[in-house]
């Protein structure tokens, strides 16, 4: 299992929701996985109902089995101050060059340095050790950008070590890659089963491939239960209203009487079948065109009774179900 877990997908498709809930599939049985978001719109205190994160790990839950998940908020600018302060030992010059707007203008002008700290940043906590030599986190995953930006932002360490060809950005820019096309790392692709997103996996999963980044899985989150196959439809398509408003009335759902309630519930009963129909049929369409993409396939829940702490538990325990973790 790959130790840093990227999340990509389109955006509002549960990105932040399902990387959550793998961290937490990742860290039953005792192990310390560590959740990162590298946009600051801190949607993962939200998730865990904890207050804003700072720019420190800190635990966040406790997964079954004594886990434990730690979340991280990165800050690019802290993260090139704690960049400096590893390979320049700066000290207090790194806070003065702070208040001068120096980081500023480095996050903002030079291409690409914004993103190298934000993975650089991942990438340190996959490695980092104890005293004892063993891994601090078991997992590292990462709630990233969206698919249209994914591989521009983990790629561009390639960029940077392309224009600084000696000295320590160069060094770790190289470490950083080589964490990051390694089998070390994998990228998953959260969807919908709707043409536009599945349209964006599939081209977000083209794009990985020829970066030779390493794609992980497709994970179709919010999926509505399938409550008739193909052959169920047909036969609802086929069956005359009469027998529908008889079948209601046995049922004991209004009187027997012509025009009595049963026959009133027919016409939005065979409605909502025919628009159950034509979901199915494009829901068919894009499993199938999922299904070429040539990934592990998973699905989610739409959880009905919308997100809280325990919907994500039990978003978790469905991916650990599944064999995700
Ligand atoms: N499986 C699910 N069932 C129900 N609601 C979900 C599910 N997954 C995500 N959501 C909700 O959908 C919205 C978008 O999810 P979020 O994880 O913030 O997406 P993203 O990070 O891709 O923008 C949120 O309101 C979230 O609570
Ligand atoms: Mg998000």
């Amino acid at each position: 299992m790959s130790r840093l877990q990227v999340v990509s997908g389109k955006g509002g498709t549960g990105k932040t929701t399902v990387a959550a809930a793998l961290a937490l599939a990742l860290a039953t049985e005792g192990k310390r996985t560590l959740l990162v978001e590298v946009e600051g719109r801190q949607g993962i205190a939200q998730l865990f109902e904890t207050e804003a994160l700072p720019y420190e790990e800190r635990k966040i839950a406790v997964a079954p089995g004594g886990g434990e998940v730690y979340a991280l908020a990165i800050d690019p600018e802290l993260a090139l101050l704690d960049y400096l302060q590893m390979f320049y030992k700066l000290g207090s010059a790194g806070r003065a060059l702070r208040k001068l707007g120096a980081i500023d203008f480095a996050t903002t002008i030079a291409p690409g340095v914004r993103d190298v700290l934000l993975t650089g940043k991942a990438c340190e906590a996959v490695r980092r050790k104890d005293k004892n030599g063993r891994f601090v986190y078991d997992y590292v995953v990462m709630d990233a950008p969206p698919t249209g930006r994914i591989t521009r932002f983990l790629n561009v360490n390639d960029e940077v070590a392309g224009l600084a060809k000696i000295g320590p950005i160069h060094n770790q820019a190289q470490a950083v890659m080589r964490v990051l096309k390694s089998s070390e790392t994998a990228v998953h692709l959260v969807t919908l089963l709707e043409e536009m997103p599945v349209q964006e996996t599939a081209d977000g999963i083209a794009e990985l491939r020829s970066a030779r980044l390493p794609v992980g899985r497709v994970i179709v989150n919010m999926v509505r239960p399938q409550v008739l196959d193909a052959a169920g439809l047909e036969l609802v398509a086929a069956v005359p209203r009469s027998s529908v408003a008889r079948a209601l009335s046995s049922a004991g759902l209004g009187g027997a009487r012509r025009g009595g309630h049963a026959e009133r519930l027919v016409d939005p009963l065979l409605a909502q079948a025919e628009e159950y129909a034509e979901r199915y049929t494009l829901e068919t369409e894009q499993r199938a065109a999922l299904a070429d993409l040539d990934a592990p396939l998973h699905e989610l829940p739409l959880l009905t009774a919308g997100m809280d702490l325990a919907g994500l538990y039990a978003l978790a325990r469905e991916l650990r179900g599944q064999g995700v973790s």
